[in-house]
């Protein structure tokens, strides 16, 4: 907990991985990276940028690898394409560039040259991080509601310090896909973590509480990553090094406010379209009354009522 007198660091810096194969969505990412994936018409990545600068983050780093260079181009300004989108008086057009758009030298690009495993995507980024708290964001959870999510953590993080995570209870037989928290002392939405372990067996696993991609760290964290061996999977896990952590410093779950998609996953991506299509206020009349009119058990049907 924070003394007065001795505020929490802000945090002021978040670092995206993004390196990853996304091999449960091939073909599409042999050649398009899973994070620019579009959730109705944004990239999955746009989400997560978003989200963080609700929060209040001001420098990004992601760390890309191989074939990600979409990314990179999509965060640049399309000079051609907004002259023409000029020249042609499309106006909407032109201001739904404008979130694609951060300040100058605001983000950065470090690289993993192997995919290693999200803990070492991380460990990528040390430089950029220094020794002050960061975020983690991992894009392909897109989380959804009122209040960001990111946003929620950064606000519980000021009065507690230390390593914050986000969590939510899965179904037992999912245990084995998460990060699983051995929980503590809960009050309001924020748990005491006693311990953290990667993937356990649904009979083994300490609890049903998971992680999810959303983190505020301590930069010791480093210190760990920098000694970690391949774990669960054959990855370099980030789970691994937090569990370091665990008793030499705060250490809590929150549990957020909101939905997460979990769109690594082929059936959360499609729930991710569904719901915020639904939302949409230019989209959502149409799309309603397109899924109204389907007979689910007859797959025929959206050709007809198309
Ligand atoms: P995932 O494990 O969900 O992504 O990592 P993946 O490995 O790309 O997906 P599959 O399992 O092959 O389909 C979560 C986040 O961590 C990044 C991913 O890009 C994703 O944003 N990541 C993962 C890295 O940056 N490097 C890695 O070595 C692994």
């Amino acid at each position: 907990m924070s003394r007065p007198g001795h505020p929490m660091k802000p945090v002021r810096k978040a670092v995206i991985p993004v390196a990853g194969l996304g091999a449960r969505f091939l073909p599409a990412t042999k050649s398009v990276p899973k994070e620019m994936l579009p959730v109705v018409d944004r990239p999955l990545i746009q989400y997560a940028i978003d989200e963080a600068r609700a929060a209040g983050i001001e420098d990004f780093v992601l760390v890309t690898g191989r074939g990600k260079s979409a990314i990179e181009d999509y965060f640049d300004h399309a000079y051609e394409l907004e002259a023409v989108l000029e020249s042609r008086h499309k106006i909407q057009e032109l201001a739904a560039l404008e979130c694609t758009n951060l300040e100058a030298g605001r983000i950065m690009y470090t690289r993993q040259q192997v995919p290693l495993g999200l803990g070492h995507a991380v460990w990528c980024a040390r430089d950029f991080v220094g020794d002050e708290p960061f975020a983690v964001l991992l894009p392909d959870d897109l989380m959804h509601g009122a209040a960001p999510c990111l946003k929620q953590m950064v606000e519980a993080y000021r009065d507690l310090g230390g390593n914050l995570v986000a969590v939510m209870d899965v179904p037992r037989r999912h245990t084995d896909r998460y990060g699983i928290v051995s929980p503590g002392v809960t009050k309001g939405r924020v748990v005491e973590v006693k311990g953290l372990e990667e993937k356990p067996h649904p009979e083994e696993a300490p609890s049903t509480l998971s992680v999810v991609g959303r983190y505020i760290l301590d930069p010791a964290v480093f210190t760990h990553l920098s000694r970690l061996e391949a774990g669960a999977g054959g990855e370099i896990q980030l789970t691994d090094a937090l569990a370091k952590l665990v008793g030499t410093m705060p250490f809590y779950g929150y549990r957020f406010e909101g939905t997460r998609f979990d769109c690594g996953d082929k059936v959360g991506y499609l729930a991710a379209n569904v719901v915020l299509g639904l939302e949409r206020p230019d989209l959502g009349g149409e799309f309603r009354d397109f899924l109204k009119a389907l007979d689910l058990d007859d797959a025929k049907g959206a050709t007809r009522c198309a």
